[in-house]
């Protein structure tokens, strides 16, 4: 990595904290809020697992923004534990796409929050923000809003083999994956953008319909799934909360959760590993069929403390050094470059080639965990050469490097923690 690059993306972050900063006084409980939104002119909103990764990277710049971030995230937390994937503050210049957005919230919640959920997330980042920050006293200040929040999930979404399913692609975080073509009816490859939109607008129709009632739409719901993400980052959430009970004595609390996430990481192994493909793939439907379709979200489990070693070298091997499928000359393409859906530019449809820089985060703290701190090095040099040479884009074109989607994109400042934590 060149200390240019490592200056360059500190500067983009600093900048990004006032480009992208919201703050403002909500309306209507009078409470202050700040946070950034994921780009000023795409997405004005503050988002779920965004925030999350905002809050991480901003966490080397400004602490205090950092911690505000997580604190506006979780104002928005039902009594119940549930925090939707999208908050509305601002109430002014709202336009045509947001009324769409706010479709997708349960009526009570409307305007304010949306009804889905995204991929678990918080916990981890509540630990490295007070990691980076230096605060050991920071955590407990959250544990009690995240032990709700996990209980919501675990008692609301976990089916009882203790993997967590969703309800629409938008919860999965990756929306227009070719791994959630055959749920929406789509069947190309290379699928028309307004066709593939057209099923996501009636899906979220058809989930309006259920009031986005959480136990309608997983009963009855027309779109069902168990995706590899968000369970890789449930098990590492969990595992997450469980050393930040310890740390603060809780011994019994932390069992808890050291016992779901083992339960969930048997059966990510059990039900959606194939040895194989070195690879953990989506399961389709109550029926649970694998879907033949190698995304980075089969990567995913490289997160998971508790994933065995034997697994992550096969993930790593078959997978993510494999210059055929993962690794490209800017790593990590969201669907394998052998895989007939792979589109090195696609900017219309997201997340059907390009990479993201929250999945190199993610697979990067998998590889550090399993000691494979060489090929860490790599993703960050890589990464950091990619952001700071075309700015902080949605996503990237893993063969050239060039930017592609939102600029001043929030979540690709994660960049930063990569190279600070790499050296
Ligand atoms: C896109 C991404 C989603 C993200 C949102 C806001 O919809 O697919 O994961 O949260 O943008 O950046």
């Amino acid at each position: 990595m060149r200390p240019d690059d490592a200056s360059a993306l500190r500067r983009l972050t600093e900048q990004l904290l006032r480009t992208n900063l919201r703050v403002g006084v909500d309306g209507r409980t009078g409470r202050g809020y700040r946070y950034l939104c994921p780009s000023p002119h795409e997405y004005r909103h503050q988002w779920f697992w965004d925030s999350c990764f905002h809050a991480v990277a901003a966490a080397h710049v400004d602490a205090e923004h950092a911690v505000a971030e997580l604190e506006t995230l979780l104002a928005r937390q039902r009594e119940d534990g549930f925090i939707g994937h999208m908050h509305f503050w601002e109430r002014r210049r709202l336009d045509a796409g947001d009324l769409w957005s706010m479709l997708q919230s349960k009526p009570a919640l409307r305007p304010r929050s949306s009804g889905l959920i995204q991929p678990p997330v918080l916990a981890q980042a509540v630990e490295r923000v007070a990691e980076i920050a230096g605060d050991s006293s920071l955590p407990a200040r959250f544990l009690a809003r995240l032990d709700r929040y996990h209980a919501w999930l675990a008692e609301q979404r976990a089916d009882g083999d203790g993997l967590l399913a969703v309800v629409s692609p938008y919860e999965a975080g990756t929306d227009h994956s070719p791994a959630f073509d055959a749920m929406l009816g789509v069947t190309a490859h290379h699928p028309s953008p307004y066709r593939l939109q057209a099923r996501l607008r009636l899906l979220d129709l058809r989930l309006a319909v259920r009031g986005y009632d959480n136990a309608r739409m997983l009963r009855t719901g027309p779109f069902y799934a168990k995706d590899p993400l968000v369970n890789a980052l449930y098990a590492d959430a969990l595992e997450t909360m469980a050393r930040m009970h310890r740390a603060q004595a809780n011994n019994a609390a932390a069992e808890g959760y050291e016992a779901r996430a083992t339960q969930t990481a048997e059966a990510m192994l059990r039900k959606m590993y194939s040895p194989e493909r070195g690879a953990f793939f989506l399961l389709e439907g109550r029926g649970e069929e694998r879907v033949d379709c190698l995304t980075v979200a089969g990567l995913m489990p490289l997160t998971v403390q508790r994933l065995p070693a034997d697994v992550a070298g096969e993930v790593i091997e078959r997978c993510l050094t494999d210059a055929e499928r993962f690794r490209l000359h800017y790593p990590l393409p969201s669907v394998a470059a052998c895989d007939p859906a792979f589109d090195s530019r696609g900017q219309a449809l997201s997340w059907r080639g390009p990479a993201w820089v929250n999945t190199n985060w993610l697979v990067w703290r998998g590889l550090r965990r399993h000691g494979f701190d060489d090929l860490a090095e790599q993703l960050t040099a890589r990464t950091v050469e990619m952001v700071a040479g075309a700015g902080l884009r949605e996503f990237y074109n893993p063969l050239t490097g060039e930017g592609l989607g939102a600029k001043s994109f929030g979540w690709s400042a994660l960049a930063l923690d990569m190279a600070e934590g790499t050296r």
